[in-house]
């Protein structure tokens, strides 16, 4: 697939007008009403007018521009049905081939689970077909549900791990594209043969991604060792190598599971790696695998001094509570990462968790926030402003998108989700006109607007994203 068909601008102008809501700090939403937002043909935001009679745009404000009246579209979100824009989502950690398996865990934990379900999936989808349908499937689905940038695992196939990106960069889905690095552990039909076939694939991945889009705008590849138990030493420090030579993004997972940290301590003992400490934490930092541009999933049982470390070296922590619900790997302490200044993002992790959503994700971080709460204390619960942070402003932290994505501001890029609420309910059915799809969601009319987010927030789904757009881009329509 050449790259020149796939142009990701948009064809034209474009003015959203209405209701526009978006993180401004992680305690605070903004809201802005009567709002007009100019988007540029690059989809950059060039303008921000608040309180705008629309009427006058065509004689006043396009003219500023530098735009032909008739050369703009405009879209304005109805206050009728409740509507609002809101930055899109930022998936900071799934895995695309583990798709087909949502829901299907069982009682497992972590390594059982890896063992049982994951291995032989993930090694299946070196199919192209099977990779093909799975991976259309999975970016069409996350779309559909407002993830405008996903920081994808694929698997340790090549050709169909550019497939993802050649998917991704087709449908429009900023993405982070990784190759997965595995050398050991797995079973011998899913492992690479090597460190050095490791990296050389990897590097293989790299080169491909990059040249279908070169300025890496909507996908980037991403240095995946998968996580410490399935790489050997030598094939760590490659990487942490390559993630030096290139500047290259990483992810990875980090002590997620008590099982998984008690192998990695067992495997990776000080002494043998030349570590300065003990930990999990220590073994990626010894091989340069700790970097400002490291999302590092999970962190559910990192200690006090990991934290240090993480922080002095700029890593993030993509939070995924669904998986850790699910696959009981335990509840992450959100409110102490952010107190020791780690910037969070949220993960579905599928199919570690279940659900393709980030709105879903924020739910669940507000609700083990409040098991941390009841186990811990009350400040660890995160409020719905805070969620709703992490899942657009906070990820874009995490993907390397910050100022760029999560929030509208000139100079920031428009992907965003036209949410719609629905109708107020009234005692009555509408007669004569087309009734609208139903969601689940039941706004009254009295609400104030931080009421209908947090409404939103708890009882939403993908029947509420009406529209989603990448860069000035309809990427996603619901019909
Ligand atoms: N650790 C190593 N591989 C995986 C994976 O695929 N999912 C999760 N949740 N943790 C992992
Ligand atoms: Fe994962």
């Amino acid at each position: 697939m050449g790259s020149q068909e796939q142009t990701t601008l948009a064809t034209q102008n474009q003015l959203f007008y209405g209701t526009f809501i978006y993180p401004k700090t992680l305690t605070d939403l903004e809201y802005l009403h009567n709002t007009a937002v100019a988007v540029d043909q690059n989809g950059t935001i060039v303008a921000i007018e608040p309180d705008y009679d629309l009427s006058q745009a065509a004689s006043t404000f396009f003219p500023r521009l530098g735009w032909a009246p008739d050369s703009v579209s405009i879209h304005s979100s109805l206050a009728s049905h409740n509507q609002f824009f809101f930055p899109g989502f930022i998936d900071t950690h799934l895995h695309a081939p583990q798709y087909p398996n949502v829901g299907i865990f069982g009682k497992s934990t972590l390594l059982d689970w890896l063992e049982t379900y994951t291995f032989p999936l993930e090694a299946s989808l070196s199919d192209p077909a099977k990779a093909r349908t799975v991976y259309n499937r999975v970016i069409r689905k996350t779309l559909s549900h407002g993830t405008t940038c996903a920081a994808y695992y694929a698997t340790k196939d090549v050709t169909t791990t550019n497939l993802l990106a050649d998917l991704c960069l087709r449908a429009g889905q900023r993405a982070l594209v990784g190759r997965v690095c595995m050398d050991q552990l797995s079973p011998k039909y899913y492992r690479d043969a090597s460190a050095a076939d490791s990296v050389a694939a990897t590097r293989e991945s790299i080169t491909y991604i990059q040249s279908i889009d070169p300025t890496g705008a909507i996908v980037r590849p991403v240095i995946t060792p998968r996580f410490a138990p399935s790489c050997s030493a030598p094939l760590m420090a490659e990487l942490g190598k390559l993630a030096a030579e290139t500047g290259l993004p990483v992810q990875t997972h980090i002590s997620e599971n008590e099982g998984e940290i008690a192998l990695v301590k067992e495997m990776f003992p000080a002494k043998k790696i030349g570590a300065k400490g003990d930990t999990y934490t220590h073994v990626y930092d010894t091989f340069g695998l700790l970097t400002d541009k490291t999302i590092l999933a999970h962190g559910v049982h990192l200690s006090e001094e990991e934290v240090q470390i993480i922080k002095a070296r700029g890593s993030k922590v993509s939070h995924c509570p669904c998986s850790n619900s699910a696959l009981t790997s335990g509840a992450a302490r959100v409110r102490w990462l952010l107190e020791r200044g780690i910037e969070v993002g949220l993960g579905t992790d599928m199919s570690g968790g279940y659900s393709p959503s980030v709105l879903e994700m924020a739910r669940q971080a507000a609700l083990v926030s409040r098991h941390v709460a009841m186990g811990y204390r009350e400040r660890a619960k995160l409020t719905v402003e805070e969620v709703l942070y992490l899942a657009t402003k906070g990820g874009a932290e995490l993907v390397g998108m910050k100022g760029k994505v999560g929030g509208f501001e000139v100079g920031m890029e428009w992907d965003a989700q036209l949410i719609g609420l629905g109708r107020d309910v009234v005692d009555e059915e509408y007669e004569g006109e087309e009734k609208e799809e139903e969601g689940n969601v039941d706004v009254f009319g009295w609400e104030s607007w931080p009421n209908k987010v947090a409404k939103w927030l708890f009882n939403g789904d993908d029947r509420n994203t009406k529209k989603v757009w990448v860069k000035g881009r309809l990427v996603h329509e619901r019909k």
